[in-house]
């Protein structure tokens, strides 16, 4: 078996906001998968604090990169032979909170002599549907199939069109607020920690998503395939603000299934709409919004009346981890398609530095 044909072992590293993570893998096969989570740290807050987050990297690295060596039965002093190369989220993300992981890589690359990948994290997220456990059978996808990639996340909402690794169309996006940032704020002006999503998530499985009309931005247009969340999150205020705060549990979940139907109709419309469009036959949902239940069973819904295969994420790697960026850098460096760690807060997937370098060899491949 040479070099590229087999799966490639890669360790990678995550720390673009609040969970720090380091995971093996060994193509999409995962070996192991340590995230340290800080909600904890942010929840009194109400929300992440980049300062904090940063510290709190700081702290956690050592024993994640320590666990996850050891969770995959490896020894530390053999990473150069036992591994094929190294990944670190790079962007976006907050600039502290990367610098942390992306300084432990490379000096990780140093130490071993691995080639270091950088990663973009949404990249990452998109190769969350493809991870599976060692002790699972079926057969491992290594490549992203051509699909319409739904992007949700609390600092994203996009529509991708992927065509295969590195060549990614971004079809729209939101103009505001990300769909977890709008589960996030909403939740707060209702009363409940941070982060609101999986609150609300099982908030809403008990409420009426008929009981309050909360608007559907941009619905209007054919073909218009950006989102605006700021006005539902303003819809919720004022409502709370014309009837009081929910007065019973069944009140509040009735709040939180309306607002839910008024994020998942959106993001289901649009996705379909953009399938249709560009003759997609498959929808991946994934970020961190992508555990919701109620999104799901949505996609599975249209997925059966349209007749289109819809994928999403195993709920452990819906979130933030580092096994996604791991199978990312693993496909990437099974093409010899090293991007050299650039850090930076903003870049978008469809960068065309990043493509560019999609073309940039590792001597993996010939
Ligand atoms: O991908 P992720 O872990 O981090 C970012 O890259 O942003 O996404 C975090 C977001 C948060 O806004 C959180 O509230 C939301 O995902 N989230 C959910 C659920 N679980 C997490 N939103 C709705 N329903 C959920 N079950
Ligand atoms: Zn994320």
């Amino acid at each position: 078996m040479t070099a590229t044909d087999r799966p490639m072992r890669v360790l990678a590293l995550e720390s673009s906001c609040d969970e720090t993570a380091c995971a093996i893998v060994e193509g999409c096969t995962v070996l192991s998968s340590v995230v340290a989570s800080q909600v904890e740290v942010h929840a009194r807050f109400g929300g992440v604090v980049p300062e904090l987050a940063s510290r709190h990297h700081l702290d956690a690295l050592a024993p994640v990169l320590r666990g996850a060596v050891e969770q995959a039965g490896l020894r530390f002093d053999e990473l150069g032979e036992s591994l094929d190369a190294l990944a670190v989220t790079d962007c976006p993300g907050l600039v502290g909170a990367l610098l942390v992981g992306v300084q432990a890589a490379r000096g990780l690359a140093l130490a071993t002599g691995l080639p270091l990948h950088g990663v973009h994290h949404m990249e990452g997220h998109l190769f969350s549907t493809l991870l599976r456990r060692a002790d699972q059978g079926g057969a491992e996808a290594h490549e992203l199939p051509e699909h319409l990639a739904v992007l949700v996340s609390g600092g994203h909402t996009e529509l991708v069109l992927v065509r295969g690794l590195g060549d990614y169309t971004l079809l729209g996006a939101t103009r505001d607020d990300a769909a977890g940032e709008a589960f996030d704020k909403v939740a707060k002006l209702l009363g409940l920690r941070y982060p609101g999503g999986p609150i609300i998530d099982r908030l809403a499985a008990e409420g009426d998503p008929e009981a309050v009309a909360f608007p559907r931005a941009m619905m209007n247009k054919k073909g218009n395939l950006e989102f605006s969340f700021a006005g539902l999150k303003t819809a919720v205020a004022t409502h709370i603000e014309r009837v009081g705060q929910p007065d019973s549990r069944q009140a509040l979940a009735d709040v939180c299934a309306s607002f839910q139907a008024a994020v998942v109709d959106v993001l289901v419309a649009k996705a379909c709409a953009a399938r249709r469009l560009h003759d997609c036959a498959r929808i991946h949902v994934v970020g961190g919004v992508a555990a919701n239940r109620g999104l799901r069973a949505a996609f599975e819904a249209a997925a059966a009346r349209e007749g289109f295969t819809f994928a999403t994420a195993p709920l452990a790697y819906c979130g933030d981890n580092a096994a996604m960026i791991a199978a990312a850098g693993a496909a990437r460096h099974r093409r010899g398609w090293l991007r050299a760690v650039e850090l930076s807060s903003s870049t978008s997937l469809d960068d065309p530095i990043l493509a560019a370098a999609a073309g940039v060899g590792t001597g993996a491949t010939p």
